[in-house]
């Protein structure tokens, strides 16, 4: 039996960033992407150009930095402004593509629209029209497609198919349906829709009821030949179908539904890591494919089964995934070279300045914990990232604490122009003094309302990761990050992170808002 090509459009970087505190920088993006091309995705959604310069900005860079290896994608609603600024973003494209759309629920028509079922056909239909006279790659989609009245659907999709629409996008905005429904929408294109053949049938389904998977596998069986991902799910509320589901499904069940897709499925686990770090957004250990214990045996009978023969209790080979660590392990007797060319291995282009500080930052390392493994270098290439650009540079941090004791701190700031300010505090714990300390100098009203650390690899000498989420007056989050063999000065780092983004951000219009 043959088995057909399902396309991978993957949208971290657009729904996948309308999680709360998951907004990226454009370098966070390009990195990303560039990684999303190693993964060997087939579409990448790189932004909403309309909703902000900084999108705009993103989708630009991205066009530029991946070349022809993929489709680059950028979101606009029906409105000629949208797609305007959609197809100017794209411009720097090889392979660009407007995906353009319109509500078709009742919901969406009468309450969010207010316009009537032909308004919407025609604002469509203009909309696809006008994107084609940019591109030669649309993609249309009916949003809230999953409470849609099904005929009026598929009127919709046959209009946009006319007007010139290359991929048709049935989303399941809220996350509504449930598999055989889902399935059933899907099928009935086919019947119902005139041109349906000529073009690609898209699902794009969220997670309110956990159903993301099955709803877009469902899809697929009825036809379906793109999915609409993202990376651990992450996105809108309960988010999105997940990537790594999707693709480990389709690899395990090829036969089942006579598909499959082109990712490098060993390029998973690496993606699915740096897609965590950049957003904050931590994996539940529990997650398929990706989570930390998606692997893991405990009861005595799996491991005797696992130990006897892995397929016993294990479907998916963790090889495939690119889980098993690496065996390389460098040392601060590894030299420049080594370092080098292990940052290439693992897909790092780092300009030579950019080298020079990660090189200073490993030898720092490697001096305390002897050993570094891929995921120290991982961190350090953020750390590196993070510090470009910075509104204010963490220059010192000193601290005492101790009970008794009155936890103070002292911290030395530097500004974009060169300015050294220091300032000290006390606070209920160090943590607490480091931030009041800061907060002396930024000055800028913000709640701190997650605070996570990790260690980067095993070991007591092993890097903390620090995680915090603080909350603007305006309510937006903000992530920060940060390093070091210190959770405290990593706990500093993190919030001058944090901080540093709220002050350069300018706030996007989510498609929700516009
Ligand atoms: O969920 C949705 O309907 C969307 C569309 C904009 C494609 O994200
Ligand atoms: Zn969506």
């Amino acid at each position: 039996m043959s088995t057909d090509t399902v396309a991978i459009f993957d949208t971290t970087l657009r729904d996948g960033e309308q999680s709360p505190g998951a907004s990226m920088n454009t370098v966070e993006k390009v990195e990303i992407a560039r990684q999303l091309v190693r993964l060997g995705v087939d579409v990448i959604e790189a932004g909403f150009p309309i909703s902000s310069p900084g999108d705009f900005e993103s989708v630009q860079a991205i066009g530029r930095a991946v070349g022809d290896a993929v489709v680059v994608c950028g979101l606009s609603r029906a409105v000629p402004g949208d797609i305007e600024r959609a197809a100017e973003a794209l411009s720097t494209a090889k392979r660009p593509r407007i995906h353009t759309g319109i509500g078709v629920s009742e919901s969406h028509l009468r309450d969010k629209l207010r316009i009537g079922r032909d308004e919407a056909v025609e604002r469509a239909v203009a909309a696809v029209k006008l994107a084609r006279t940019f591109v030669d790659d649309v993609e249309f989609y009916a949003e809230d497609a999953g409470r849609a009245e099904p005929a009026f659907l598929y009127r919709m999709v046959t209009a946009a198919v006319a007007a010139g629409a290359t991929v048709v996008n049935i989303p399941d905005t809220t996350g509504y349906t449930y598999p055989g429904e889902f399935g059933a929408l899907i099928a009935g294109l086919f019947e119902h829709v005139d041109g349906i053949s000529g073009v690609t049938v898209s699902v794009h389904c969220h997670n309110d009821l956990g159903m993301a998977t099955a709803n877009a596998l469902a899809g697929v069986a009825a036809g379906a030949r793109q999915v609409e991902c993202t990376i651990n799910g992450i996105g809108e509320r309960a988010g999105n179908t997940s990537l790594e589901e999707v693709v480990m499904a389709l690899r395990q069940r090829r036969e089942y539904f006579s598909a499959d897709t082109g990712v490098n499925s060993r390029e998973i686990m690496r993606t699915s890591r740096l897609v965590s770090t950049i957003t904050g957004i931590p994996v539940q250990p529990n997650k398929a494919v990706v989570g930390a214990n998606a692997f893991a045996h405990s009861s005595g009978i799996h491991q005797d089964g696992v130990l006897k023969e892995r397929s016993t209790y294990e479907i998916i080979d963790p090889v495939d995934v690119g889980v098993g660590g690496s065996a390389i392990v460098l040392t601060a007797r590894s030299g420049r070279h080594a370092l080098k060319h292990r940052l290439e291995e693992l897909g790092y282009d780092v300009p030579a300045e950019e080298f020079e500080r990660i090189h200073t930052a490993f030898l720092e390392l490697a001096d305390k914990k002897k050993e570094v493994y891929d995921e120290d270098l991982e961190v350090l290439v953020g750390e590196t990232e993070r510090t470009l650009n910075e509104v204010f540079h963490l220059a010192q941090v000193h601290f005492t604490s101790g009970d008794p004791g009155i936890p103070t701190a002292t911290v030395e700031l530097v500004t974009q122009s060169g300015e050294h300010i220091i300032d000290s505090s006390h606070g209920t714990g160090p943590v607490d003094a480091v931030y009041k300390a800061i907060n002396r100098i930024v000055n800028v009203p913000n709640d701190l309302t997650e605070f996570s650390v990790k260690a980067v690899t095993r070991g007591i000498d092993a890097l903390g990761e620090v995680t915090i989420r603080v909350t603007a007056e305006d309510g937006r989050v903000f992530t920060g990050r940060g390093a070091h063999s210190d959770i405290i000065v990593a706990s500093a780092k993190a919030y001058t992170n944090a901080l540093n983004r709220l002050l350069v951000s300018v706030k996007p219009t989510t498609l929700e808002e516009l």
